[in-house]
């Protein structure tokens, strides 16, 4: 990933993960998503009473990017984790993959500013995509 959109995505991440609705769990999670355009769609975890009705920070962050009439992902940061960085959980890799494809970079940051790179493709091989359906 170009260090300048690597920088941008991970202060958008950086800044929505403070808006993270985590009062169960205390885990914030901040994502943000570049699109086809080269613009910045961000999505925090929105965590809920009713706890499987919580959302992901990549999930919000995807329909931000939806809803903007974003219709590619080429380039992902996750900010969250204290010590080693976290890694989208699966359910959010399979939705990434909808957008997105295996040589898609994934950034992954800790609090602290610890890193891990790498891509769609190793965090979800063998994957199921929608090409697949045509
Ligand atoms: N979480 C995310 O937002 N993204 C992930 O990929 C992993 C987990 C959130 C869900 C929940 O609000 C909290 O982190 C703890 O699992």
């Amino acid at each position: 990933m170009d260090a300048d959109l690597r920088t941008r995505l991970t202060a958008a991440a950086t800044a929505v993960r403070a808006h993270a609705h985590a009062p169960y769990s205390g885990f914030a999670v901040g994502a943000a998503l570049a699109d086809e355009q080269g613009r910045i769609h961000a999505g925090c975890n929105v965590e809920n009473a009713a706890y499987p009705q919580g959302l992901c920070a990549e999930a919000v962050a995807l329909g931000a990017l939806v809803a903007a009439g974003g219709r590619a992902v080429s380039a992902v940061v996750l900010v969250a984790g204290q010590g080693r960085p976290a890694t989208p959980c699966g359910g959010c890799r399979q939705k990434l993959r909808e957008f997105a494809g295996g040589e898609v970079p994934v950034h992954c940051r800790s609090v602290e500013g610890e890193v891990l790179d790498t891509t769609l493709g190793a965090l979800l091989p063998l994957s199921f995509g929608p090409e697949q359906l045509t």
